[in-house]
């Protein structure tokens, strides 16, 4: 092996990921006088949550009636009935005060006439558990409600003394013989220096892992490095065969269109310019939820009613609204449209087709974004000094389908859980342990292995092979034969990653190399999805299974469990948590309100 510059450094806490799951747990970490480090591979305000436009969730009631336990319905009725009930309940419950502190900290929301937090209708946002009109609850700052959260918590984190490591690749965990973690190793991009990270707490923000498929909304960085390295490490990763597309991507780019859209009262039609919406979901039409949105607009495709020349996408309509009022709540995405499309939105409709746009699964954890490994004696055993949080993490609040805008909200309530958390198990007055040299001696030959990988196939080569395989063979409608074909194509293309061909072997700005790393760790994320989805026969949220249409509770309202070594991957399934945090009589939901039921909209 080649002899590294080595520097070590020791920290309370060290985040990984600067998006705004890991700014809110740094914020939270360092606010309370933790020392506290954040390693970034990107600059922190360019980490993906920049791109989130639509809005956070939360029930303020700014525009109409709405409560806690509405949200909390939706959810679960959202999540397909897979979500974790506490885990679902704290985010409903939290969900206001975080939004009011993210206000304090100067985040500039768009305002009403009265100088209220402005709020838009998102899909399978409703009223009355359900049976009311949709709500308006989705907080937003125009089309650009990341952008400004990102912005904030950077600024409030660094006025907290907290310490950002940024442009350093996270390249393994640093695990104790007895399963407690202990650190993490990095590769510093621009100096080529290796940085160890001694540290009694890790938290994981680093993200989902859309690029495993070839188009998706999520940013070129979006490789599931937590993922990655925590399969690495033994741990399991949960419900990775719930992938989200998005009804309105940009057909060909990819490019995200705010469901804040349709939430302002866009709506889509098919060739005959009919609102199909209408037959799938005739109470909530174009704001039902996004599984059900985006296997309708798949349907009028196959069904030969697609727009363009090749019947292969959808309108979206915006032209029917004002001008002002596109310009004011939706100026990112007229330019998008107008980049990405050519299209003027007060003029045209925009070409969509649904586009990978979120993973529900990720890393297993509990509603304090402690990280979980189940065994069958224990199915919420905690493993010592790790979290996760955000889109990397499983907490498990949206299931088998998120609703449009849980997602930033799930960023801020439990990075801040995360935090909370910390406060309570990390113990400031000890000594910060020392991660054991044979990890850093493992995580070095690994990366060092990459580095002079000289096989067959060039990184993108196989990127690309993985991506194609995960987009026709795991798509939004999913069958036998095509789950049971992706699954052996993917065991062999995952067996091939020890055969890449990595060209450059530098270690300053090698994007050779980083991305290589980063397929590392694409690759098990993608392998569980697949498998994962290919074992589950049911059809439940995201999981649209031709030959297993119905919803079946009695076998599969579990967590699926994957670990991953090599191109193998071992599935065990743990019970869904169904009760909730607080009883009908403390004020909380009645459990007759969230039993599972049809999921019609
Ligand atoms: O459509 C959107 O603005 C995306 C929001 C989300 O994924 O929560």
């Amino acid at each position: 092996m080649a002899s590294y510059d080595i520097t070590d450094h020791k920290y309370d806490v060290v985040v990984v990921g600067a998006g705004g799951a890991g700014l809110r747990a740094t914020l939270g970490m360092a606010e309370q006088g933790l020392r506290t480090a954040c390693i970034t591979k990107v600059f922190p305000t360019r980490s993906h949550t920049v791109a989130a436009q639509g809005g956070i969730a939360a029930s303020l009631s700014n525009m109409g009636p709405d409560n806690w336990q509405w949200h909390m319905y939706d959810t679960v009725k959202g999540s397909d009935w897979l979500g974790d009930t506490d885990a679902m309940e704290y985010l409903a419950r939290s969900a206001p005060a975080a939004v009011y502190e993210l206000e304090h900290y100067g985040v500039p929301f768009s305002r009403t006439e009265e100088g209220k937090i402005y709020q838009r209708p998102f899909g399978g946002h409703t009223t009355e558990f359900g049976e009311g009109p949709p709500v308006q609850r989705t907080c937003a700052a125009a089309d650009r409600t990341g952008h400004a959260i990102l912005h904030t918590l950077y600024g409030q984190s660094l006025k907290n003394n907290a310490e950002f490591y940024i442009e350093y690749f996270a390249i393994d965990l640093l695990m104790s013989d007895d399963g407690v973690c202990q650190g993490v190793v990095c590769w510093k991009l621009d100096d080529g220096t290796i940085h160890v990270f001694h540290a009694k707490m890790v938290v994981l923000a680093t993200g989902g892992y859309g690029r495993a498929y070839f188009s998706a909304t999520s940013a070129h960085t979006c490789t599931g490095d937590g993922g990655g390295m925590v399969a690495r490490a033994g741990l399991p990763l949960q419900d990775m065969e719930f992938v989200q597309f998005h009804p309105t991507g940009i057909y060909g780019s990819g490019c995200l269109i705010t469901e804040g859209a349709r939430g302002e009262g866009g709506y889509l039609t098919n060739s005959e310019g009919e609102r199909f919406m209408e037959r799938y979901a005739p109470t909530y039409k174009d704001l039902a939820p996004r599984d059900y949105v985006s296997r309708s607009m798949t349907m009028e495709i196959r069904e030969g009613r697609g727009v363009g020349e090749g019947g292969d996408h959808i309108h979206l309509h915006l032209n029917h609204l004002p001008p002002e009022q596109l310009a004011l709540r939706l100026p990112g995405i007229s330019e998008s449209a107008k980049i990405f499309a050519g299209v003027d939105v007060t003029k045209e409709p925009i070409p969509v087709l649904p586009t990978v746009h979120y993973n529900m699964g990720g890393i297993p954890t509990n509603y304090w974004g402690e990280v979980l490994n189940p065994t069958e004696d224990d199915p919420t055993a905690v493993v010592p000094g790790l979290m996760a949080v955000g889109e990397a993490g499983c907490a498990s609040v949206h299931g088998a389908n998120r609703l449009g805008s849980n997602s930033l909200i799930d960023l801020v309530v439990f990075g801040r859980a995360a935090a909370i958390r910390a406060g309570k198990v990390v113990d400031r007055d000890s000594a910060i342990p020392t991660a054991p040299q044979s990890e850093v001696d493992k995580a070095m030959g690994r990366f060092d292995k990459v580095r002079y990988a000289d096989g067959a196939i060039p990184t993108a080569e196989l990127r690309l092979e993985m991506q194609k395989t995960m987009q026709s063979d795991a798509a939004v409608f999913r069958a036998s034969d095509s789950l049971a074909e992706g699954v052996t194509k993917m065991t062999e293309i995952a067996g091939k990653l020890p055969d890449i061909k990595v060209t450059d072997r530098s270690l300053i700005w090698n994007s050779d190399l980083m991305e290589s790393l980063e397929l590392g760790n694409l690759m098990p994320n993608a392998l569980a999805t697949i498998v994962g989805a290919e074992a589950r026969k049911e059809s439940r949220g995201a999981h649209a299974h031709e030959d297993f249409a119905e919803r079946d509770d009695e076998n599969w309202r579990v967590h699926t469990v994957a670990r991953v070594e090599g191109n193998a991957v071992e599935l065990t399934y743990r019970p869904v948590i169904e009760a909730p945090l607080t009883t009908e009589d403390e004020g909380g939901i009645a459990l007759k309100k969230i039993a599972p039921k049809a999921r019609t909209f």
